[in-house]
């Protein structure tokens, strides 16, 4: 069974081929032009949470990182090169940080146990905890702690993109990108933008982490 499964996708691929031309005869022609995306995602790796689908945007719209629990993380060269990229090359107008409720990485930063290689990784998030400590050991609902630590890790994602050179450089010079961070609720399918004032953080970011002066 599952080897039909498999077989399927590439049946499945092709009445999307035909699809896509029955809607535009020149579909396959635009697509393999020279991208031009206006938005760069950075999203769970969770298989429900699809980017191009959930904001309801066609291929070429948005490029897309996605890694356990959609983080940020200063020695990722795969996501840090993804920003880069998007910002110097592609010129993004909006970098997305897309976190979801019920997200396995965030639930599994949350339990205090040995996971193995994905010990600094979660590391990562269990920073987000001790930071935000005080807020999240007060809820007493353990779904809703969860879902407020969410909610906190995806600002603090947002930061970790407010802090890189590029970011700031492109903003300053070019009035963009412009930085947000989203929930996406699985329960309801709805997505919320949790308004995070990107001029202000990006002001109390440089106080610490400005990098648009050149030098030693
Ligand atoms: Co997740």
């Amino acid at each position: 069974m599952p080897d039909s499964y498999y077989k399927n996708i590439f049946e499945a691929n092709k009445r999307w081929i035909e699809k896509m031309k029955s809607e535009n005869a020149n579909f396959f022609e635009h697509l393999a032009q020279q991208q031009t995306p206006e938005y760069l995602y950075i999203g769970c790796s969770d298989s429900r949470v699809h980017a191009n689908e959930i904001m309801g945007l066609r291929p070429g719209d948005v490029f897309v990182h996605r890694n356990i629990a959609n983080m940020v993380v200063n020695a990722d060269l795969n996501c840090l090169s993804v920003i880069n990229y998007a910002v110097e090359h592609l010129k993004v107008k909006h970098i997305i940080v897309c976190g979801h409720y019920d997200c396995g990485g965030i639930k599994a930063a949350m339990q205090p146990r040995n996971l193995g290689i994905l010990n600094p990784w979660l590391r990562n998030i269990r920073d987000v905890y001790r930071l935000h400590e005080k807020e999240l050991d007060a809820i007493e609902n353990l779904e809703d702690r969860h879902n407020r630590l969410v909610e906190l890790n995806v600002y603090e994602q947002c930061l970790n993109v407010i802090k890189t050179a590029e970011v700031q450089k492109s903003y300053l010079e070019n009035g963009f990108p412009r930085v947000a961070g989203w929930i996406f609720d699985l329960h309801k399918g709805v997505l919320i933008d949790l308004d995070i004032d990107f001029k202000k953080e990006l002001d109390k970011i440089r106080k610490i982490y400005d990098l648009t002066i050149e030098g030693k």
